[in-house]
């Protein structure tokens, strides 16, 4: 199989994370850029990027690069591409397209060329064109043009690998499923030790550093993928692919991981996804206010999301919460480190604990930090 150029797509901060996993996994020429990692393998990299990457937000395949300066640039650069080799025409399309800094201001507009230059080339050629569907469509195609260059890719996921097919209701500020795995995979925990996150709400945390520890593809539970609707797909391998991560994921933990919360609520539904993402074994939840986080046994790691978590929820409860969370920390979790990721500084600053790591990453578009604690 030849050589293939990917880009995986991430949020801002997760970039080397997501660079470390497509070298774990294989991947040549891994670069980095602002919100992605481009790389290249053959067509099973793809594959398993999709399946295995948990850092990343879309696996993209790249076609084709061209100067794009005008409207017209930018279909003819298009329509060059052969597209009936990629897919029937009987698949649904839709396009995204970024622009910066170029002569086309307009995504909305630079989408619409792009996808009558592919309408345009499946009729010139056989007559017939596929259909748009902006909501659900079976193949996306990707469009970003810089300045004069214009990049064209097929996107190999579908809906946002976010998405791992575990989360009913996501609950209120619930972290994306790609970043909670970020976060754990930044403080390079490997399952070895304990993992504690005392505000779980609906469990993100806890269930992505299970599937870390037991070695469990996140894109195992997931019903499809885009590249599954392209001409070349090859179920067998993809098959194969699916077997050998169903047989290497371990039914148990070598650690003790924890999700606790002050809602019952909260804690229902963290059980509740738990049990879709096949983790009910390997995570304990229980109620509980992290005024009583009290850990017992061998020290570990407590990584956690606290609530008031944005600057405008600042107020005399938000420092109440971070005055006992710092208690709480100096008190009764001496040997443990602690990952808190805030984007609230001047609620963070009532921990009254100096992080000896800041680590800056984005949760949507709350610019944030991972602050770490060595608890003596
Ligand atoms: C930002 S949310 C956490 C979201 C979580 N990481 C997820 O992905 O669903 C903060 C959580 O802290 C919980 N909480 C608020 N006060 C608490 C307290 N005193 N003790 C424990 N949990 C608390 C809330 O119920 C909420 O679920």
């Amino acid at each position: 199989m030849g050589s293939r150029r990917y880009f995986a797509t991430t949020s801002k901060g997760l970039e080397d994370v997501l660079a470390g996993e497509i070298r774990a996994l294989g991947g040549k020429t891994v670069g980095t850029s602002t919100g992605g990692v481009p790389f290249s393998g053959d067509a099973a990299l793809g594959y398993r990027a999709n399946l295995w990457l948990r850092t990343a937000n879309r696996v993209l395949l790249h076609l084709s690069d061209f100067p794009a300066p005008t409207p017209a640039t930018l279909y003819e650069g298009a329509k060059a591409i052969p597209w009936p080799d990629f897919f029937p025409v009987r698949k649904t399309i839709a396009v995204d397209a970024t622009v910066r800094d170029s002569g086309i201001t307009h995504s909305h507009f630079a989408a619409q060329k792009a996808k009558d230059a592919v309408v345009d080339r499946f009729r010139e050629g056989s007559g017939s064109r596929p259909n748009v569907d902006p909501l659900s469509p079976e193949i996306r195609i990707n469009v970003r043009i810089v300045g004069d260059a214009c990049t064209v890719s097929l996107d190999l996921s579908g809906e946002s690998l976010n998405r791992r097919g575990y989360r009913g209701d996501p609950g209120e500020a619930s972290l994306r499923e790609t970043l909670a795995a970020g976060m754990v995979l930044l403080t390079g925990w490997d399952g070895g030790t304990p993992l504690l996150d005392p505000t779980c709400g609906a469990g993100t945390i806890p269930i992505e550093a299970a599937l870390v520890a037991t070695n469990t593809a996140p894109g195992l539970r997931r019903e499809t993928f885009a590249f599954q609707h392209l001409s070349d797909y090859d179920p067998p391998l993809w098959e194969s692919l699916v077997a050998e991560a169903k047989e290497t994921a371990l039914p148990s933990a070598p650690a003790r991981i924890e999700g606790s919360d002050l809602s019952p609520g909260a804690i229902r539904n963290a059980r509740r996804n738990a049990g879709r993402a096949g983790v009910s074994k390997v995570v304990a939840f229980a109620d509980r206010d992290i005024r009583e986080l009290s850990p017992s046994g061998p020290p570990g790691i407590i990584l956690c999301n606290p609530p008031y978590g944005v600057r405008i929820r600042s107020g005399p409860e938000a420092e109440s919460f971070y005055r006992a969370m710092g208690e709480a920390f100096k008190k009764r979790c001496a040997g443990w480190t602690a990952y808190v990721l805030s984007g609230n500084p001047d609620a963070s600053r009532h921990i009254g604990l100096k992080a000896s790591r800041k680590i800056p990453l984005m949760n949507g578009p709350i610019d944030c930090r991972l602050l770490r604690y060595e608890l003596y």
